[in-house]
């Protein structure tokens, strides 16, 4: 990769002017003059943790690259807003950067919700900022408008079971990646145990689609602490009791057999799969050492710091990196979009789980044959396809 690749094409900080808050966009690079990633609002974003994760888009989009299929990789970016989203001003201040970023979503930058914020939030902020959508500027890309737009639409009024379509594709992913991994080792779906960290979007449907698959999901945690069970939580009455930023309301849903421990317990929890499905850094190399798990799923994004990584990986556990895991969500977006699939959530779940299922196996084989860890591997693969991407679509319309 040369260093042109390498380096974000546009990163900017953005200061709130009633707050003094600040925000910031890093656009990673443009495909066909198009960037696609989420907005995140967390206290302590920095522009560090964005950069990083509008990387994680670009190598998102280009690992879902299909000849054949009708969705065309957009360039990576992220969105990222230093403040509590249960501030009381958190609303007012996503309003005033959505307002400033006008520009760049009505042309270049599509996002989404991602940590903190949910896509009615983000919807509804948009409108007030004056978009026509927070993925408006794809729009020149598509053959047909109304209908795509129409279908995506469609697509985010079905719900299954309570929860929105839009809510579980990502999960879904996640949980094909726990699944397609386990068959590779030969490993039974009964019997393993699985700690999920976050019972938000990602990892709530994560932890349905285990729970349903013959899983035992022994652990989750949330904003205000871990709910164990070693012998298996309820996730049905967990996730029917969250409130709107994934906080589980204890009372309404714990079993006497339940039992609550502090915010850190979900990583020693004696399970063979763990799911970090909350914020960026949650595993260190202090902290690693307190993991007995073979497997590491990353729902979230950059939850594994590379050093942790590394002395992971010399005792034996394997980390499957979010570039691969996570990136259901975004691709189904587009699938959706560009009408691979249409507005139902059994077509939208058999699309994914093809879809992760060939990812992870190429990703794994590749690890296997080039001696390496899946994350190196998924980055291979990246490396090998970006420039390809760049030759047939080009950076700018
Ligand atoms: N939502 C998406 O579409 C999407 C897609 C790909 C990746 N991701 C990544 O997944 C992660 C979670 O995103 P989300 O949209 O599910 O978030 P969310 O806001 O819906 O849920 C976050 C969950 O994490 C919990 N949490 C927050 N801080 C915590 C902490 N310090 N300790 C324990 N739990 C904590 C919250 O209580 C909540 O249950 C993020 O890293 C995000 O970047 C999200």
């Amino acid at each position: 990769m040369t260093a042109q690749d390498s380096s974000p094409l546009m990163t900017l900080t953005w200061t709130d002017h009633v707050t003094g808050r600040q925000g910031h966009l890093v656009v990673d690079r443009l495909v066909r003059g198009v960037s696609s990633g989420g907005l995140r609002m967390r206290a302590g974003c920095t522009l560090d943790e964005v950069t990083g994760l509008a990387r994680g888009m670009t190598m998102k989009e280009a690992l879902h690259y299909n000849p054949e299929g009708r969705y065309i990789p957009l360039g990576g970016a992220k969105g990222g807003i230093d403040c509590d989203p249960q501030d009381p001003g958190a609303y007012g201040i996503l309003v005033r950067y959505l307002r400033a970023m006008r520009p760049y979503i009505e042309n270049f930058w599509t996002t989404g919700e991602d940590l903190g914020l949910t896509q009615d939030v983000v919807d509804r902020a948009a409108a007030e900022a004056g978009l026509v959508s927070s993925i408006q500027a794809v729009y020149p890309l598509l053959d047909d408008e109304a209908t795509a737009r129409r279908r995506l639409a469609d697509a985010f009024a079905v719900e299954v079971d309570g929860i929105g379509l839009d809510e579980l594709a990502g999960g879904c992913g996640v949980a094909e990646s726990v699944l397609a991994t386990l068959d590779r080792s030969k490993r039974p779906y009964a019997g393993t145990r699985v700690a999920v960290q976050g019972l938000g979007t990602m990892g709530g449907a994560t932890a349905r689609f285990l729970a349903r698959a013959g899983l035992t999901i022994v652990a989750v945690a949330d904003v205000k602490g871990t709910i164990v069970n070693p012998a298996g939580l309820d996730v049905e009455a967990l996730l029917a009791a969250r409130d709107a930023y994934g906080t589980v309301d204890r009372p309404a849903a714990l079993r006497p057999a339940d039992l609550e421990l502090p915010g850190d317990a979900w990583l020693s929890t004696e399970a063979e799969v763990l799911v970090p499905a909350a914020v960026s850094y949650a595993i260190d190399t202090v902290n690693q050492a307190r993991i007995t798990a073979r497997w590491i799923v990353e729902a979230a994004n950059m939850p594994v710091l590379p050093e942790a990584e590394e002395l992971l990986a010399a005792r034996g556990v394997t980390v499957l990196p979010d570039v691969v895991v996570n990136s259901g969500t975004n691709a189904w977006w587009w699938w959706t979009l560009f009408g691979d699939i249409g507005a139902d959530a059994d077509e939208a779940f058999t699309y994914t789980r093809r879809s992760m299922r060939a990812l992870i196996d190429q990703m794994l084989t590749r690890a296997e044959a080039d001696g390496t860890t899946p994350r190196a591997a998924a980055h291979a693969i990246v490396a090998d396809r970006l420039p390809v991407i760049s030759e047939r679509f080009g950076w700018y319309r």
